[in-house]
């Protein structure tokens, strides 16, 4: 080989070694852009499907309203159906109307009227009936119906170790207060941002709501979640959202 052919094969080698690594890195970077806009779609995609709950849930403040009137109402009701007999060998029932005209017996034998009073004494404004209105107007916007949580938006509520934890203080302050950063749930990390809800909610329906859940979810075993434990929270000033690391470090007995 003389020296001419010798140093042109070798720059010939060179430039197609140089041609096929460029290649080979142009269809990495390829592959790597088609793989970043998946990415960015996919995030694009979470963060309207959170934009979403979050109106959502912010939205159904005037339903929160009408419920609580709805079970205010119930409420007045029950009691007013309690009225007292006209005398005591009357049978048990209540006057219909202010006026004392009409006297009905809770044994009425009118299957309208027994349905009614049924549907009035027991169901509808019971504390499980009013988690569920709580938790479908409000959590169910991230959390889902079914409590199974949705990527990007919220973790899921169902079989939760949060939700099972014993103490009921950790979820009231995350009803409170929300919840901020990395938190780890059925062994996977979300962080996303959870608004609190101190101003929408009251202490005893924090109460109702988290009972519910548990009721659902996974936390049948613990003791009810009493309104005090969120009013003696509340009490404290919290102006960022919770974060895991924080509510860790309530012990739970
Ligand atoms: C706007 C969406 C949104 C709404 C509405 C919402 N949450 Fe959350 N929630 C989240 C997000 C997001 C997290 C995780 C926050 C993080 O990553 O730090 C979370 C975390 C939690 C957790 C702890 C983790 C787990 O999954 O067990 C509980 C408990 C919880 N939420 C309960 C509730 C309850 C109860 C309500 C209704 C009163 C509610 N959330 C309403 C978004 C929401």
């Amino acid at each position: 080989m003389s020296r001419t052919t010798f140093i042109a094969s070798i720059l010939c080698a060179g430039v197609l070694g140089g041609l096929g690594a460029y290649l080979a890195r142009q269809s990495a970077l390829d592959s790597l852009v088609a793989q970043n806009t998946v990415l960015q779609q996919r995030l694009q995609q979470a963060q309207a499907d959170r934009q979403a709950a979050l109106a959502k849930a912010a939205g159904n403040d005037l339903e929160m309203e009408n419920l609580r009137q709805d079970s205010l109402a119930l409420a007045v009701l029950r009691e007013q159906l309690k009225t007292n007999a006209p005398s005591l060998d009357s049978p048990p029932g209540f006057f219909t109307d202010s006026n004392h005209l009409v006297y009905l017996s809770y044994t009425t034998p009118d299957p309208v009227l027994r349905s009614f009073l049924r549907w009035v004494m027991g169901g509808s404004g019971d504390a499980k009936s009013k988690g569920r209105a709580i938790f479908q107007k409000i959590c169910a916007a991230c959390h889902q119906q079914d409590g199974a949580g949705k990527d990007g938006v919220a973790p899921p509520l169902a079989d939760s170790e949060w939700v099972q934890a014993a103490s009921g203080e950790r979820l009231v302050r995350i009803v409170l207060n929300g919840l901020n950063g990395p938190i780890q749930v059925r062994g996977k990390t979300w962080n996303i941002v959870m608004p609190p809800w101190r101003d929408n909610l009251s202490d005893e329906e924090i109460a109702i709501v988290l009972n519910y859940i548990r009721a659902q979810w996974g936390g049948q075993g613990a003791a009810p979640i009493k309104p005090e434990v969120a009013a003696a929270a509340r009490q404290e000033s919290h102006p960022k959202p919770e974060t895991s690391e924080e509510l860790l470090r309530i012990s739970v007995p």
